[in-house]
């Protein structure tokens, strides 16, 4: 393991210059050239349940595996001839410049995988200026986000109805308060499912150690570092309304008593009036749905199956994107994850359609590999990626990459 890189909290800089990479990530390039090697160290490195809780679907992994297939096999033709150096990767959204069209999905309880990983991620994405979008159930709150990410911080939200939203409500308005730069409304959760490998793993809820994950803890000695000083994963958001001082126990059935339930687009239409920001409903597949959002007044909407984390049977996101951005038409920014693993792969979404890549297991792996260097490292294998392939295609911005042609033969039309 190499323990020098695992011990080194922060963040790296980013290969920002159009002249390319700096030395530091070619540097780290030999150890870790591409998200599939950061998986690869993130599998022999993390003890077991903390890789399968961020790594694994639901049932037998069979919609992770749909998401991969279909992204690889979208083909896109170069013509030469026309483009001089790197094209530049910056974007517009929602009246922010990022700096590249890649985002941190939102994630909830990412400690486990990796302790104070809402933190690192956070930084790092601040750091690279990228979305950083941070999940209702983080370690970390609103707040604390704010801090760590103050220009790029997102709020997620998951459903809690009781008392007239007095909770999801209040959420809004405080992220409205700290400057959060959108509020997203996960629909994709209408019940609870069950992630096979993280029951196999003995994970529950509220997490607590098995004496089988102690052992396996013990075989990690940088997880088992870093879980001595950051500690058990919690609650970031709850104090508020459950009590500052509840143990984690009485927090984790707190929260389920209060969430829960699918979101109705009357709902959505009610959050459109408490928060004044932009708006993206996540979880679409469904082109009418995009419709539907886009009639309730959102301003984006992000296609996502959760990354195959909730039902196995669903279509791959970008076999979807086409016809969702088809009934959108530009009347809303398109978003899109699930199963993005390179800077390719935002390039093929950004062809087809989106206006910004968010990822979830790729920065899970960038932090089970390096730790907290991890999400900085995997934010510049993906910008580096993606100029590179859009260097490679002859065009000159994403605008280009929408005009060439594209073979996408699993594409999946409503009609
Ligand atoms: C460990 C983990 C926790 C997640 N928690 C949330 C969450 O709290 N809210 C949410 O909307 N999506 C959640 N997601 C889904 C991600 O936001 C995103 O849709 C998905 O990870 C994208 O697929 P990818 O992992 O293949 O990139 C989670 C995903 C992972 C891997």
């Amino acid at each position: 393991m190499n323990e020098k890189v695992m011990s080194a909290p922060g963040v790296q800089t980013a290969p920002a210059t159009q002249a390319g990479p700096s030395a530091e990530f070619r540097e780290t390039l030999r150890s870790y050239p591409t998200i599939y090697h950061l998986r690869e160290c993130a599998r022999r490195r993390l003890p077991g349940f903390a890789y399968d809780a961020g790594d694994g679907g639901v049932g037998a992994d069979k919609g992770i595996q749909r998401n991969w297939n279909a992204l690889d096999a979208v083909e896109l033709m170069p013509k030469y001839g026309v483009t001089k150096g790197l094209p530049p990767t910056g974007v517009e959204l929602f009246g922010h410049r990022y700096a590249a069209p890649i985002g941190i999905a939102p994630m909830g309880s990412p400690g486990i995988v990796w302790p104070h990983a809402d933190e690192f991620l956070a930084q790092a994405a601040q750091k690279a200026n990228v979305p950083y979008n941070l999940s209702t159930v983080s370690g970390m709150s609103i707040e604390e986000a704010a801090k760590h990410a103050p220009d790029v911080f997102w709020l997620q939200l998951y459903r809690f109805p009781r008392n007239e939203f007095a909770i999801g409500f209040d959420l809004a308005r405080r992220a409205a308060a700290v400057g959060a730069k959108a509020l997203v409304i996960t629909l994709d959760v209408p019940v609870r499912t069950t992630r096979t490998r993280e029951v196999l793993a003995g994970i529950s809820s509220p997490f607590r150690f098995t004496p089988k994950m102690i052992m396996q803890a013990l075989g990690s000695p940088s997880y088992c570092a870093s879980f001595l000083k950051y500690g058990i994963p919690r609650f970031g958001n709850f104090g508020k309304y459950a009590g500052e001082n509840v143990s984690l126990n009485e927090m984790s059935k707190f929260i389920q008593g209060e969430s829960g339930g699918a979101f109705t687009w009357e709902d959505v239409a009610r959050y459109r009036d408490v928060w004044k920001g932009p708006l993206i409903v996540k979880g679409i597949m469904h082109p009418e749905d995009a419709e539907k959002a886009v009639s309730v007044g959102c301003e984006g909407v992000q296609v996502s199956n959760h990354g195959g984390r909730q039902i196995e049977g669903l279509p791959a996101t970008i076999d979807v994107l086409p016809g969702v951005a088809a009934a959108v038409n530009g009347r809303a920014k398109v978003l899109f994850d699930s199963g993005v693993r390179s800077g390719l792969d935002v390039v093929r979404a950004m062809a087809l359609g989106a206006d910004m890549v968010l990822a979830g297991k790729a920065f899970l792996w960038g932090l089970g590999a390096m730790g907290g260097d991890g999400p900085g490292h995997t934010i510049d294998l993906f910008i580096d990626e993606m100029r590179a392939t859009l260097g490679q295609l002859g065009v000159r911005n994403f605008e280009e990459a929408r005009r060439v042609p594209i073979r996408h033969n699993t594409a999946f039309r409503v009609s």
